[in-house]
């Protein structure tokens, strides 16, 4: 099973992934944690172009086909690998995150985006998405706080340097990819503290896992 996290910045996805794996695995079920981009040794180096705030410039399209160079690394060579040994895929961020930054907030054509991920990489779809949605005034007040704090890497801030504005057009457009896929997606309000996050997180795992009723398993 694939499920993944989505967000925007200080939304407390690495946390909750965190502790969903360990709830998960104290349950027996095999988990993987990844995230995107930069989970492989080529990942890692298109990262730390992606997010260096020195690429102040990088060309929108260029940015869009690096972010897909490392998808399509990252599910070949870690993501569809686990999967098909029926382990339960944790991912932060994945495909959403193009459409919602790449798309909503850049501005690029989301059909284009569609089309790349169709022919590109089959059209591979999560079998959940978990939204932690989130103010963007509060989310980048909790970013810049974990990079102060050193939590978080002060050389990977090429997103936190944009505009509110592109963060709201970000969120916007994570709900709106929720409003209109709402059988893959699920809503959690991270305004609140983690561990009620954490109970929510935990709660929908628990009913997607959950064997159908009536089985016998
Ligand atoms: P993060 O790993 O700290 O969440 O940083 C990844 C950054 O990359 C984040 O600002 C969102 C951005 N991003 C995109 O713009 N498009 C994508 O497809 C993905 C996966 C991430």
């Amino acid at each position: 099973m694939f499920i993944t996290f989505e967000g925007i910045e200080g939304s407390g996805k690495t946390t909750q992934i965190r502790h969903a794996a360990e709830f998960l695995r104290r349950h027996g079920h095999p988990v993987v944690v990844t995230r995107e981009p930069g989970s492989t040794d080529v990942g890692r180096r298109i990262r730390a172009i992606l997010l260096d705030p020195a690429h102040r410039n990088l060309d929108h399209r260029a940015e869009l086909l690096l972010y897909m160079a490392d998808r399509a690394h990252h599910l070949g060579t870690v993501v569809q690998p686990a999967v098909a040994q029926g382990k339960i895929v944790l991912c932060d961020r994945y495909f959403d995150a193009t459409l919602a930054y790449q798309g909503y907030a850049r501005g690029l054509d989301i059909d284009l985006l569609k089309d790349l991920h169709r022919r590109v990489l089959d059209d591979y779809t999560p079998d959940l998405t978990l939204l932690l949605d989130l103010s963007p005034e509060e989310g980048l007040r909790r970013a810049w706080r974990q990079i102060s704090a050193g939590e978080r890497e002060a050389a990977e801030t090429r997103f936190e340097n944009e505009a509110l504005r592109f963060h709201e057009r970000v969120r916007a457009g994570y709900l709106d990819l929720a409003r209109r896929a709402p059988e893959r997606f699920r809503i959690i309000d991270a305004a609140a503290d983690p561990e009620t996050v954490g109970q929510a997180v935990r709660k929908i795992l628990s009913a997607v896992l959950a064997p159908p009723a009536g089985s016998t398993a």
